[in-house]
This record gives structure tokens, C-alpha cells and sequence, in this order.
């Protein structure tokens, strides 16, 4: 397998987000980190940070209630680790990808208080130092700006989001903690939900530090950049740092020069957008070539990121670099 090389005489779009005194990443799997040269070289070679895309969502960690299983989690922070690149862990409690004898168990409130205790103590603590953040909790509100039903929130009640910061703040003090979501980019509902709930933590004194942005977004349906800026500004505000935590930009199946066009913006606009506002630091994209993106399946054909299936820069990357760059 041939390495990935990059034009020598070119900035990288690390360089770009040094520049810019900020952070870019990239979501990744431990499957081509082992098996791919390319991308793992890619990946060294133009990011500063990794996501965990899959390897510590519980259902992946713990396939039962008494083991763990950190292989492809270990994977990925021994990469990084050897590499120099931050690690943003991902995710300490989200409702998907639960395992099933988490969902099935009718646990107590007490019961379901122990397991996660114990979870994220554990996980958090094995990567204590090597870990530089966590996505905390994910997607715990809904549009309209209440709590999501989840097995925590119907179980444990809201109090599991303070909980679950303090015991991972316990686990590793030194870790920023983010609560992360969809959808509460704009100025809306449910980002003023986002900001009444973070506002209540940073009352209560619970260790939150950030908010994550997902942005998984859509070519056709670009943000409203001052509304986002408004909204980053006032997180900001309330000391929170806000990172773009899964940036994708959807095209469809077979874009047109247009559709291809908007997407450059959006990657151009959000790249500059973080640059300038100091609330953003940092911006992850979700996946590293289109071959891997989880939008692009074969029922629903996409080319969401900055590298095609051949690992070639695509005018997305130019244009995010760009931004970065603040050109
Ligand atoms: C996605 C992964 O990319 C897929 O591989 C997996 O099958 C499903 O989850 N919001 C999140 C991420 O917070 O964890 C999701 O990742 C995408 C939506």
C-alpha cells in the first residue's frame, strides 16, 4: 500500500488551523489505522486531532456488563499517541448504540446509576492523561428544546447529565468535557434549550468546559453564519470553549457543479467562521475520504468530505484550507 503523500511545497490544513490558532480533526477507525497506510499517513500528515468514530460508544466497549473490550479504542490512542495528535473521545453517554443488555435490563435507578458510574470511570480512567476531551453526554434534548427519553433521562431523570460529568471530571481532571448535539447550531429552540441547560451546570458548579457542534450538514441548506456566530458568542460568554465536533456537508449522489460549488462554501465559510470568532476552537470533519463516510451508502450514494476513494484532496479540502486560512 503506497503512503500518503503530500505536495511538499503546500500547506497542510494543519498548518492552515495553526494559522488560525485552532484545532482540525478528523473522526477515524481502528480498521484502516491498522490495515491502510495511506490513511493512517493521511491522517498524521493533515490533522492535528483524531474522533473515535465507533470504538468507545458502549456498545462497542461492552459486550456485556462485566467486560470490556478497548482493542479498537486502544487502536486509535496508540496511533495518536506515536503520531503526536490529541484524541477527542467519543461518547460517554448517548442513546444509540447502547448494547442491548443495557437497553433490555430493566435496571433500577440504582442499579442503572452503578453501571454508568462505573463505565465512565473506567473508561475515562484508562485514558486519564491521553485523552485530551470528551463528548460527555450526546444529543440530550430534542428540537423543541425538552429532554430526550432516553433509557438515562426515564430511569435516572436529568440529574444523570450532572452526574456524568462530575464522575468523568473525578476520572480525569484535567480533561475538557463537552456536551455535544445536532441542530443547535443556529439560533433556535433547541440551541437556547443547550444554552439554559449549560448555563444551569456552570450554576451548579458541574466541570462542563465546551459545547460540541455536530454539523452534519447538507450542501443545499447552508447554516445562517450569524445566527451560528451569535450563538457561539454567547456560550463564549459563559466560558465555554465550542468546537465543530462532526462536520460533514452531504451532496446526494450525483452533484452538480452547483451542489458541488455550495459545498466549498459551507467547507470555505465554517473554516473561516472558526478562524475568526474566539469561542471556536477547533473544527473536526466526520471521516477521512468519501469511501468511509457514513452518509455515502450504497442505497444513498454521497461525497460528504475533503478526500475521494482515492485519498485525492478534493476542492472541499481547498476551500476548508482556505478558510482557515482566513484567504
Ligand atoms: C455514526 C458513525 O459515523 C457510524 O459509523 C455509525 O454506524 C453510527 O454513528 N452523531 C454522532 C455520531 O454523534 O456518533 C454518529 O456516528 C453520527 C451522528
Amino acid at each position: 500500500m503506497s503512503s500518503f503523500a503530500h505536495p511538499p511545497d503546500e500547506m497542510t490544513l494543519r498548518q492552515a488551523a495553526d494559522s488560525a490558532g485552532i484545532r482540525v480533526g478528523v473522526a477515524v477507525q481502528a480498521g484502516p489505522l491498522r490495515n491502510d497506510a495511506t490513511y493512517a499517513d493521511l491522517v498524521a500528515a493533515e490533522f492535528q486531532s483524531v474522533t473515535t468514530e465507533n470504538a468507545l460508544k458502549m456498545e462497542v466497549l461492552r459486550p456485556s456488563r462485566a467486560s470490556f473490550d478497548f482493542s479498537d479504542a486502544d487502536a486509535i490512542v496508540d496511533f495518536a499517541q506515536g503520531r503526536g495528535l490529541a484524541v477527542r473521545g467519543h461518547v460517554l453517554l448517548w442513546h444509540r448504540q447502547v448494547p442491548g443488555w443495557l437497553e433490555a435490563g430493566d435496571f433500577s435507578r440504582e442499579e442503572l446509576l452503578a453501571i454508568l458510574r462505573e463505565h465512565i470511570q473506567t473508561v475515562v480512567g484508562r485514558y486519564r492523561g491521553r485523552i485530551a476531551a470528551w463528548d460527555v453526554v450526546n444529543e440530550a434534548l430534542l428540537e423543541d428544546g425538552s429532554y430526550r427519553p432516553t433509557l438515562f433521562y426515564n430511569v435516572i431523570g436529568a440529574e444523570y447529565i450532572d452526574l456524568a460529568f462530575q464522575w468523568a471530571h473525578e476520572a480525569d481532571p484535567d480533561a475538557l468535557l463537552f456536551y455535544n448535539d445536532y441542530g443547535a447550531e443556529e439560533q433556535n429552540a433547541k440551541s437556547d434549550a443547550v444554552y439554559a441547560l449549560l448555563t444551569r451546570l456552570r450554576q451548579r458548579g458541574i466541570p462542563v468546559h465546551g459545547v460540541g457542534m455536530q454539523m452534519h450538514l447538507n450542501a443545499t441548506q447552508p447554516l445562517n453564519l450569524y445566527s451560528v456566530a451569535a450563538n457561539v458568542g454567547r456560550l463564549e460568554a459563559l466560558g465555554l470553549r465550542v468546537e465543530i465536533t462532526e462536520l460533514d456537508v452531504s451532496v446526494g449522489a450525483s452533484p452538480d457543479a452547483a451542489q458541488l460549488a455550495a459545498q466549498n462554501s459551507v467547507y470555505f465559510n465554517l473554516g473561516a467562521l472558526c478562524r475568526a470568532l474566539r469561542g471556536c476552537a477547533g473544527l473536526t470533519v466526520w471521516g477521512v475520504s468519501d469511501a468511509g463516510s457514513w452518509i455515502n451508502t450504497p442505497q444513498s450514494p454521497d461525497a460528504p468530505l475533503l478526500f475521494d476513494v482515492a485519498y485525492e484532496r478534493k476542492a472541499a479540502y481547498f476551500a476548508l484550507r482556505d478558510g482557515l486560512r482566513g484567504g
